[in-house]
């Protein structure tokens, strides 16, 4: 068994990276099938899989037989500014993978967004995978791209939908808010858009599960539970023992007091139903997840005991 990772200095492609090597993750065993499995991990500069000659070569040369894209340009507000950055990582890239993946009949396996929605309806209901799209943003709008492609260019294709993604390696909502509490003591965070915290323990573990299947198409996964970016705030400081107070505020004012920024949707709730529909859904509470999180960060890049 040969495995393909791209973006493999990320939040996830570090953490599957991880769970392939231990055989595990915090939530279970991995597949059998993919145990002891050969792992090639590649990241820029090494691979810019929105090179189409690169990444064919890549793949023809190693063979594998499943490719896990963890690759993107994952700055929203950047991609407004960096357009062609976003569409090359974003949308070229996983059409590239789609192509080369096609060309060796490697499964692959490609992550996606919950910013694929405008978030403007459905309010109250979470969103399935049969649910209309309609990106408000440049990194939404090149993610949904990049899927169009998969679904295009690659048969055995699985496209992943995460949402607030966090881990302990890279950066991400949890370490800076951690880490702004402890230094200012004090935090205004949006407390109307609301979604799923998603740990990249989960969100690996399910990669690995549906990556030993057929079952292809597309799913959620996202962290059971929906709160808002304040609560998720206020539970970071709360876990991490940080003293500091989180102050609510509309995403209107916090538009305008950083106009540069990206709109977000307002409900990007997702529903894992394609999860509990197939393979079935591991994914935990968000709450239990990020509790977890706090006892093993290493309160940098790692984990405690690693
Ligand atoms: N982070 C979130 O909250 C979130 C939410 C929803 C969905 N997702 C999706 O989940 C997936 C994993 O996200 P993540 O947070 O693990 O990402 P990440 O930590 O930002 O890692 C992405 C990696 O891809 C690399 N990369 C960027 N452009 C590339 C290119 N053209 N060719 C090859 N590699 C390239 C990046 O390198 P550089 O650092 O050098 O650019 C980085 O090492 C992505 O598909 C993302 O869109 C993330």
């Amino acid at each position: 068994m040969k495995i393909m990772i791209t973006g493999q200095k990320g939040q996830l492609g570090t953490e599957i990276q991880k769970q392939l090597r231990l055989g595990k993750s915090e939530i279970g065993p991995i597949p059998g099938v993919l145990k002891g499995a050969e792992v090639a991990a590649v990241d820029l500069p090494q691979l810019d899989i929105s090179r189409l000659g690169d990444t064919v070569a890549f793949v023809e040369q190693f063979h594998p037989d499943i490719v896990i894209n963890c690759a993107a340009y994952t700055n929203v507000d950047g991609c407004e500014v960096n357009h062609d950055t976003a569409f090359q990582a974003n949308a070229v890239g996983p059409r590239n993978l789609a192509i080369a993946c096609e060309r060796v009949g490697a499964k692959l396996v490609h992550v996606s967004t919950d910013y694929v929605f405008s978030g403007r309806e459905n309010g109250g209901v979470p969103l399935d995978e049969a649910a209309a799209t309609g990106p408000i943003s440049a990194y939404g709008t090149t993610k949904l791209l990049g899927e169009k492609y998969v679904e295009q260019f690659c048969r055995r294709a699985f496209i992943v939908r995460t949402a607030w993604l966090y881990s302990y390696y890279g950066k991400n909502f949890v370490k800076t808010i951690y880490n702004a509490a402890k230094k200012t003591g004090k935090l205004q965070v949006v407390n109307d858009q609301l979604g799923n915290p998603t740990n990249a323990v989960d969100l690996a573990h399910v990669i690995l599960m549906l990556a030993a299947t057929e079952e292809y198409g597309l799913y959620h996964c996202t962290g059971e539970g929906i709160c808002s970016w304040y609560d998720f705030a206020a539970a970071i400081v709360s876990e991490g023992g940080a003293d500091a107070l989180v102050e609510p505020v509309t995403s209107v004012r916090y538009k305008e007091m950083h106009p540069e920024s990206a709109d977000r949707p307002a409900w990007s709730a997702l529903d894992n139903r394609m999860l509990r529909c197939t393979v079935g859904n591991p994914v935990r509470p968000w709450q239990e997840a990020l509790h977890a999180f706090f006892l093993r960060w290493d309160g940098e890049n790692g984990m405690k005991d690693e």
